[in-house]
């Protein structure tokens, strides 16, 4: 494998190094190309650009890999819990029992928000999006927990930070979805484990608890798992570009659910139900609705299919896939929106159009279908893609603060506005 590339620009070459990974993908490395040759390399939306070197998760979008710290995500969703996942990610292996046990208790602690933090919810207009709610709440977090030292500089202080930011975002979940629907706040259990306990403060009442359904809870171990991390996505990147301005954890992770809030990340498990709801309104006709979604440049997309790197199917969509064809059989008849999504699926798999892109369902498609199945609210559905990826963005966070060199991230740009121009005063405009 080669070590070094040649450019070529007006004649000249200009030798880079190659930098390689571990599973055989390469990058030329054009850290010095400008202060080299004056130009930049020029890549919108960093399709084609590596931003770091990341030991973190592993993706072949054409083979349909996927492998947080090395482990496929399939042995993960099926054999583990997600906190213990998410203990992969941020510390590197799997945890003994001991840590593991460490961890949970950890979790149980921190659960609970400080009593002042319950305000802020009632300063929302109760019409707010959840996702909103979260990335606000979360960045002040800040001042509840400023931390003693730079987690990035001391394990001590970044243990204890990303523990109480996994138990306390999903406490803020639960609490933003009470808050829109004007119930009650319900305080987390110290005898539940992590997503029962998140079921319990979302649809307990006072003096009612709610009855845990265990398919429910691990259909939620599941979702989180098989969100928890993604590489460079949208928010992980945003991420660490926030952070590598030494803006503190929490108002970096605020950024990525910001990030992940859109329509086309995050929010797209959403976009999928009301895409579905639309057909149900329209009669159920799906012919229709792709028809237009395979017009090209049309600004109607078939919500849950395509994907920046999977050109097969996505891995995720696969496990959860057949997870969601058990929760539909159970629940068969129940909902018309399910069975739209099972014959929109079949039909839009058929289609040429989606064929010759190499569109497939993608995580969400399924996700949003389980998630309605197991009675989450669909404004929460990217809350909950939020809850599953934190551990991914808090291990991205840390990464990138031990990177060398850790500079702030800065792309350039081709300016292509207006030369040298003169102000003119205001009097004598046209
Ligand atoms: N429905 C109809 N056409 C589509 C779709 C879709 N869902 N996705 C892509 N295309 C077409 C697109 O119009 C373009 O066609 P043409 O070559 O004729 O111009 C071609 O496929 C390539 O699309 P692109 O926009 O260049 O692809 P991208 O890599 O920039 O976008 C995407 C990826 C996920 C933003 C896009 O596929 C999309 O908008 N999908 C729907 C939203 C969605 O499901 N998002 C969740 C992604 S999974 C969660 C995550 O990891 O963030």
């Amino acid at each position: 494998m080669a070590d070094k590339a040649e450019l070529k620009i007006d004649g000249k070459a200009y030798e880079l190094p190659v930098v390689h990974g571990t599973e055989g993908d390469s990058g030329i490395d054009v850290s010095e190309l400008r202060s080299k040759t004056s130009y930049i390399t020029y890549d919108p939306a960093f399709g084609n650009t590596g931003s770091c070197q990341s030991a973190i998760c592993y993706i072949d979008g054409e083979k349909g890999i996927l492998r947080y710290r090395g482990i496929p995500v399939e042995q993960l969703a099926e054999n583990s819990r997600f906190i213990e996942t998410a203990y992969l990610l941020l510390f590197g292996q799997l945890p003994t029992e001991a840590e593991l046990n460490w961890f949970s208790a950890g979790l149980t602690e921190n659960a609970a928000l400080h009593d002042d933090v319950r305000h802020f919810f009632y300063g929302f207009p109760s019409t707010t999006h959840p996702m909103v709610i979260l990335s606000s709440v979360v960045c002040a977090l800040s001042g509840f927990h400023p931390t003693p030292k730079d987690p990035a500089e001391d394990d001590e202080v970044y243990k204890q930070t990303a523990i109480k930011l996994m138990a306390k975002v999903r406490t803020i979940a639960a609490y933003s979805y009470k808050r829109s629907i004007g119930q009650p706040f319900i305080y987390p259990r110290r005898d539940l484990k992590y997503c029962a306990n998140f079921l319990h403060m979302m649809f307990s009442l006072p003096y009612e608890d709610f009855n845990i359904d265990v398919d429910a809870e691990r259909a939620l171990n599941i979702l989180f798992i098989l969100h928890a991390d993604h590489e460079q996505n949208c928010s992980t990147s945003t991420v660490r570009l926030v952070g590598s301005a030494r803006a503190n954890i929490y108002a970096s992770i605020a950024a990525g659910i910001s990030a992940l809030s859109g329509p086309i990340h995050g929010g797209a498990n959403q976009d999928v139900m009301e895409m579905l709801e639309e057909i149900h309104q329209a009669g159920g006709n799906i012919d229709s609705y792709l028809s237009e979604a395979m017009i090209p440049n049309s600004s109607k997309r078939l919500s849950g299919f395509g994907h920046r790197i999977y050109k097969t199917y996505d891995p995720r969509a696969k496990i959860i896939k057949e997870y969601c064809h058990k929760i539909l059989r159970k629940h068969k008849g129940t909902d018309p929106l399910l069975e739209i999504a099972m014959k929109l699926e079949e039909r839009a798999l058929r289609e040429e159009y989606f064929i010759k892109r190499n569109l497939y369902p993608n995580v969400d498609f399924y996700s949003g279908i389980v998630l309605k199945a197991i009675g989450i609210p669909t404004n929460m559905f990217p809350v909950m893609f939020a809850i599953g990826r934190l551990p991914g963005w808090i291990t991205h966070w840390k990464e990138m603060r031990e990177s060398k060199p850790a500079k702030i991230g800065r792309p350039r740009q081709i300016y292509v506005g207006p030369e040298r121009t003169d102000y003119v005063p205001i009097d004598i405009r046209k």
